[in-house]
């Protein structure tokens, strides 16, 4: 069993949408069962709250189903999963911040995608609609290259 965690501020927005597209993808290449998927936030702003309704709306048009509850990230995550995906630098920095030598590997989300998309998954709360498609836009094109990684690491 390997295990991705997706961590952006609020885990309301981009991280939930990590957990559900990846989800969706590893389903449909016939991998549910051994990979183990979450998401969580710096913040507990957001703990216990579902995904932000714009996100899933957007999400649900393209046939995911968001539906994870908010929760902050623990030092416990830090040790505990195989892969944590940070979806800019500003989280890269805060889990480092509470666990600077954690045992999972910690990427950003653009480690996984070429040069044609920015560095950070830009956060789509205080903008417009073109936010919340950018987050799955990216998302999307990063699932292939997430499972390939997993599939590399130490079983
Ligand atoms: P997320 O988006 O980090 O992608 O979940 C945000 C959600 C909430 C806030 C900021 C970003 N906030 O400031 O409450």
């Amino acid at each position: 069993m390997k295990s991705v965690l997706f961590v952006c501020l609020g885990n309301i927005c981009r991280s939930p949408t990590g957990e559900g597209v990846f989800q969706h993808f590893v389903e449909q290449t016939g991998r549910a069962h051994d990979i183990k998927i979450d998401s969580a936030g710096t913040i507990d702003y957001h703990t216990g709250n579902p995904a932000d309704s714009r996100m899933i709306q957007h999400a649900s048009r393209r046939g995911y189903q968001l539906t994870s509850r908010s929760r902050k990230v623990n030092t416990n995550d830090l040790q505990e999963f195989d892969l944590v995906i940070a979806m800019d630098r500003n989280n890269h920095r805060d889990l480092l911040a509470i666990e600077n030598q954690p045992s999972a590997e910690l990427k950003l989300l653009s480690h996984f995608l070429d040069d044609q998309f920015p560095v950070d998954v830009p956060d789509p709360y205080y903008g417009g609609p073109a936010g919340f498609e950018t987050v799955l836009d990216m998302i999307e094109a990063a699932c292939p290259s997430i499972l390939k990684h997993l599939d590399t690491k130490r079983a």
